[in-house]
């Protein structure tokens, strides 16, 4: 090949121009051998006040815009926390009806949190990571760990469950999995959001020992053991001061005591305050002007209090330029561990393995509560009425922000008549809701005497009965924002359950909820399901276990009390739920849920933890390995388990340990460790876990510290929170002060 002299010289200046680029030498804060922290410093020691104050606020619904002059990319955020949510127009709550934002829809936490099993918290993370990173989102708005305190709380379902422990074991490996991907998890909403009535103005005064022994633990195992990236505040206040902008929380708690280094955001709409804000430890300001969930005033980022008001602040000298360069310092060590880590994976869409991963969490999750003379599994090639609008709604849309556009969803009806045939099911809608909505509850088009009539006439004509109904995420179901109504199944239902049985008695019930809801029926069933928003693969694992095909291995992550008035947030009339001019006063204390229960002697319908199987599990041999330990020490506890039925199955051992002579008031019992074990009929197993001394402490809230006494205790080995099967004693030498 002969080469004109114009090629020539163009070749040659090309490669002038090449040797030049290379020979500029990288930036440090490009510069990917430079530790983060020195490439922190060296892309902060760039920026001028107006980029950084643009880092540290919204530019859009979902975005803040990064540092353009210097390439450091936008950060793109989305719900959360049960898979990556559809998109939103730039600057408003719509949709932007874009084709290509699905998801798999996995179960909501509450499900997960029943599975008890960390592993799928591990693979369930992963998925919401993997499918995050490849619709380029940086954070992912969750997981959601405040704890479950009423039943009517609307949000539940987005949490895990009413205990500390489980939550935290929980929690841990889905932050881990979901950052491997190189996307954050936002955990949420940091604090002591119980309770979604009046949730933007509340305040919640809750004593040092509640806030320290339920309501922080999940979160800082999220920090110290999850090594979370991003935290949300929660609307409410705590101390009178919101939590978004609150010293105790945010800079004493999560910074200072637990090392947060990561980015701390508000919710949508959270901030009120430029100088609380710049002081108090928020880094990221997202969705003011709106109330969180609708229309709010369009494109005023530069109105917010973490904008121009903050840089007001910064030129007259009231706030320090350093307290802002701490804040961009941790919006940048995110961006180094998301979007500016040139290492991190691409993400995948709808694979076998997340389709695989939402059907096991699922199947996992599902909790059998009653079984009376082994009606499930329901035989094959008998009549099935399948009754009531949630075997068809779809229930991954809806709920608030944690809606979701599911590639697929396989609703109840769809997954029975594939496993029974479409010959063997009638189908009838019993009941009907409006149309989902966040701020109002639109009526059904239907007429509610003509669906029962129907549903009734369709019963007659079956051998057995599944009623699918529960809640749903309309406005006062299982939705944010606000409150359930009431503790009732909504719509009639329990009045059309009523109905059915007396037609025909061989009726299962199943409830599909985030939340517990009265039985007052539940003597007329023969089995009652607690079945969840289960995603995308729910009505297939739904089949799944009515079949049969799957044994049942879910447990309860909260009590479901007989009456509301049972439930310890209840008790004590309107100051402690749902709060008197703004202020909620948590008077129960410790006594959350089963610790409540238990402590009182008030039976729960169905205690925390409680689960059936198709088969029994036999317990014996509990032991400790010694009979004393010292503060330092680790307890191992050991009990034999015995497959004493005629189908494999899964069982949850759950350990809950007893304190005899407290110096401070305890619960009865607490959930210490908890141990998945599945096993073949006949087969036996020793189940053994390690429970350090330190775990067995109290908070001491006059020496603000972590105390273990001297004394007795007891741990008791169970298949619920009340079903226990053994129990071994054994002395704590010396008290001490816990390291934690
Ligand atoms: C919710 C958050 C959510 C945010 C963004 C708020 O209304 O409380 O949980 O992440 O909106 O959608």
């Amino acid at each position: 090949m002969t080469l004109n002299r114009q090629t020539i010289i163009t070749l040659a200046l090309a490669a002038v121009a090449t040797a030049a680029h290379a020979a500029q030498p990288t930036p440090p804060y490009l510069d990917d051998t430079k530790t983060i922290e020195e490439r922190v410093e060296d892309a902060l020691g760039r920026m001028t006040l107006d980029e950084k104050i643009a880092m540290i606020h919204a530019q859009s619904k979902f975005s803040t815009p990064g540092c353009p002059r210097l390439g450091i990319p936008e950060i793109w955020m989305s719900d959360g926390p049960h898979g990556v949510r559809m998109e939103f127009t730039w600057d408003e709550w719509t949709h932007a009806g874009w084709t290509n934002d699905s998801c798999t829809a996995m179960p909501a936490l509450t499900c997960l949190a029943a599975t008890f099993n960390p592993e799928l918290a591990g693979r369930y993370g992963n998925v919401v990571g993997e499918e995050a990173r490849f619709r380029n989102k940086d954070i992912i708005l969750g997981p959601g760990v405040n704890i479950y305190r009423t039943p009517l709380s609307g949000r539940n379902f987005e949490y895990m469950g009413e205990d500390p422990l489980l939550a935290s074991r929980m929690v841990v490996p889905y932050i881990k999995s979901l950052q491997s991907n190189g996307v954050a998890a936002c955990m949420k909403h940091f604090a002591l959001n119980n309770q979604e009535h009046d949730r933007d103005n509340v305040n919640v005064t809750v004593d040092e020992r509640a806030l320290n022994e339920l309501y922080l633990p999940a979160f800082r195992a999220g920090v110290i053991d999850g090594g979370v990236w991003s935290v949300m505040g929660s609307y409410n206040k705590y101390k009178g001061t919101y939590c978004t902008h609150n010293d105790t929380l945010v800079n004493q708690i999560l910074k200072k005591e637990w090392g947060f280094d990561g980015a701390f955001i508000t919710d949508w709409g959270s901030a009120h305050d430029t100088r609380e804000a710049a002081l108090n430890g928020l880094d990221i300001e997202m969705g003011s002007w709106t109330n969180g969930l609708t229309w709010g005033k369009s494109n005023a980022y530069n109105e917010y209090y973490m904008a121009e008001p903050l840089k007001a602040l910064v030129r007259s000298g009231e706030i320090s330029e350093e307290a802002v360069n701490e804040k961009v310092r941790r919006v940048l060590r995110l961006c180094y561990r998301t979007n500016m880590n040139r290492h991190r994976p691409w993400g995948s869409m709808h694979t076998t393995e997340h389709t695989a991963a939402a059907l096991e969490v699922a199947r996992e999750g599902i909790v059998l509560l009653k079984n009376d003379k082994s009606f499930l599994p329901l035989r094959t090639g008998r009549k099935l009425a399948v009754i009531g609008e949630n075997a068809v709604k779809c229930l991954t849309i809806g709920g608030g922000s944690s809606e979701l556009k599911p590639k697929v969803e396989i609703s109840p009806l769809e997954g029975l008549r594939k496993r029974f045939g479409e010959e063997n099911i009638l189908f009838s809608l019993g009941y009907a809701s409006g149309e989902p909505n966040y701020s109002n509850e639109l009526p059904s088009p239907y007429d509610a005497d003509s669906l029962m009539t129907a549903a009734i006439e369709t019963a007659k004509l079956a051998d057995a009965v599944v009623f699918i109904g529960g809640l749903n995420k309309n406005y006062r179901q299982d939705c944010e924002g606000e409150d359930r109504a009431t503790y009732s199944l909504p719509f009639g239902q329990g009045e059309l359950i009523a109905r059915l049985s007396e037609v025909n008695p061989n009726i299962a019930v199943v409830i599909v909820s985030g939340n517990a809801v009265a039985m007052p029926w539940a003597e007329k069933a023969h089995a009652i399901v607690q079945s969840w928003y289960l995603g995308s693969m729910g009505g297939e694992a739904l089949a799944d276990i009515l079949s049969g095909d799957i044994n049942p291995s879910g447990k309860l992550p909260f009590s479901i009390p007989f009456r509301l008035e049972d439930c310890a947030a209840h008790s004590f009339g309107e100051t402690a739920y749902p709060g008197v001019n703004g202020n909620v006063n948590y008077e129960e204390g410790l006594l959350v849920g089963y610790r409540w229960h238990d402590t009182r002697g008030i039976k729960a319908r169905y205690p925390f933890g409680h689960g059936l199987s198709y088969t029994t599990f036999a317990y014996s041999d509990l032991r400790t390995d010694r009979r004393q330990y010292a503060p330092t020490d680790t307890i191992t506890v050991t009990v034999r388990l015995r497959n004493s039925g005629k189908a494999a199955g899964a069982e949850t051992v759950q350990f809950y340990a007893a304190q005899k002579n407290p110096r401070l008031p305890r619960p009865a019992k607490e959930l210490k460790a908890f141990s998945k074990i599945r096993l073949e009929p006949g087969e036996s197993r020793d189940v053994e876990v390690r429970i350090p001394v330190a775990n067995l402490a109290y908070y001491n809230d006059t020496l603000r510290r972590w105390v273990v006494d001297a004394d007795e205790f007891a741990i008791h080995a169970g298949s619920s929170s009340t079903d226990l099967r053994g129990k071994a004693s054994f002395k704590i030498s010396e008290s001490s002060l816990a390291a934690r």
